[in-house]
């Protein structure tokens, strides 16, 4: 009982999304691994599929671990475009960002979808990050409990009998990339709902799954939304790109 208590350290989550570049790249990542020496947190980067190999080599031997911004639904073959779990694997991508608001938005991703991007994850041992958050729209209608619980509920039904092994990211769409951040307060009491409903789903494992917050988390406000009791790390955007911004949020983690 106790050891499926114990909390996870926190994670910290760069998504660089659609940029960067090989020298870019090896620019910021040096500079990370020469400053999250001390983290007192676990620390990703979510890159561009063609930078894997690259960032992989770049990364060997440190406690920054590679994640991907996708993975697909399937495990090979007719599907244009796609990266499979397993090829994932063979690059040593420990996180999968699934379900972001742009790929739900952009590419139509339904919760049905990011149930099964998830579960294709699992299956090959890389740890999911499943996106859920509200539109602006949404939140002014009352509806931000119903539409962030939607879209966790299809996760679980898909991956409940593994649903401790997931990371579960609350990304407002109206703060993401915005400079609009939830205030802690906002932040707080959506993951404090979904945190009951894994409860729900997994009553012993709930409390060490952890809930990033996303959505124009900055060096300036990363500590306060950190201090929240439910916040258990942060997934980044545009501040994971300057490794000095980056930097501060690891260590505003306490
Ligand atoms: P942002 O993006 O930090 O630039 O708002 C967060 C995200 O979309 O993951």
């Amino acid at each position: 009982m106790v050891s499926a208590m114990t909390k996870h350290a926190k994670l910290i989550a760069g998504n660089w999304k659609m940029n960067g570049g090989l020298n870019a790249n090896e620019a910021l990542l040096r500079a990370l691994l020469q400053g999250a020496g001390g983290a007192r947190c676990d620390v990703a980067v979510c890159v561009p599929a063609p930078y894997f190999s690259q960032v992989q080599s770049l990364l060997a031997g440190s406690p920054i671990a590679l994640g991907a911004q996708d993975i697909s639904a399937h495990a090979q073959g007719a599907y244009t475009g796609e990266q499979s779990a397993a090829m994932l694997k063979e690059f040593g991508v420990r996180y999968a960002i699934v379900g972001h608001s742009e790929r739900r938005q952009y590419h139509f991703e339904t919760d049905d979808v990011v149930a099964s991007k998830a579960e294709a994850a699992l299956a090959n041992g890389i740890t999911p990050i499943v996106c859920v958050g509200e539109t602006l729209a949404q939140r002014d209608a009352g509806q931000t409990e119903e539409v962030v619980k939607r879209q966790l509920a299809a996760v679980i039904h898909v991956n409940g009998h593994c649903i401790s092994e997931i990371v579960v990211a609350y990304e407002p769409v109206w703060a993401i990339g915005t400079g609009k951040t939830a205030t802690p307060e906002q932040a707080q009491a959506v993951h404090a709902v979904l945190r009951a409903q894994l409860h729900h789903a997994a009553s012993e494992h709930a409390p060490g799954i952890r809930i990033l917050y996303g959505g124009s988390m900055n060096a300036a406000n990363a500590a306060e939304l950190l201090a929240q009791a439910d916040i258990d790390g942060g997934l980044i955007g545009g501040a994971s790109l300057k490794a000095p911004d980056f930097l501060q949020i690891i260590a505003a983690v306490a």
